[in-house]
């Protein structure tokens, strides 16, 4: 099997960012599952939220999965926070590649996604308080679905990155 590496976490955790750079320094290229929801329904994932529902995005989010388990090549994805919640999809993932986690504080996610209005679920009142509850009941389905975590509080992408092929290299299960 080729090179696949699946970053799981929640909204801020930096997925896409630590993606970016793990596909600059390893030239693996990098799929992430939200845009790729976006240029199939042509329209943004808050746009999908309301006027197709959440549910019809979990539905998509679980074709992306299944399309991209399908490519035999290298690939490093990065997925959106709420795709490892359905089995399926964490099972798929699994099959798939290694699943690494990206842990991060409710501290920083907070500091990271102030004034955010992208992620329909952050939306309203006591975002705070509903981002901590959710970081929170989420935590154990991350840690269940993935390989290995990487702390992600203070450390540069760059950092995180060689953190999650030194993992990778030595196979390390640490969940
Ligand atoms: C979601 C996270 C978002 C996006 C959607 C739902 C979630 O992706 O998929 O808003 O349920 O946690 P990011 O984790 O990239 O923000």
């Amino acid at each position: 099997m080729g090179m696949h590496i699946i970053l799981i976490g929640f909204m801020g955790a930096g997925k896409t960012t630590v993606g970016r750079t793990l596909s600059g320094e390893t030239g693996i290229p990098l799929f992430d599952t939200d845009l790729m929801i976006e240029e199939r329904a042509g329209m943004r994932v808050s746009q999908i939220f309301e006027s197709l529902g959440e549910e019809e995005f979990r539905r998509l989010e679980t074709e992306t999965v299944k399309s991209l388990a399908a490519r035999r090549e290298d690939w490093v994805v990065s997925t959106g926070g709420g795709l490892p919640l359905k089995e399926e999809n964490q099972r798929l993932l699994r099959q798939a590649g290694t699943v690494v986690y990206l842990r991060v504080s409710p501290e920083t996610v907070a500091e990271r996604l102030k004034g955010d209005t992208s992620r329909p679920l952050l939306l309203g009142e006591d975002a705070g308080g509903r981002m901590r509850a959710l970081l929170e009941s989420r935590s154990p389905v991350y840690e269940a679905a993935a390989h290995f975590l990487v702390d992600v509080d203070g450390k540069s992408p760059v950092e995180i990155c060689q953190e999650i092929l030194c993992k990778k290299r030595l196979k390390i299960q640490d969940i």
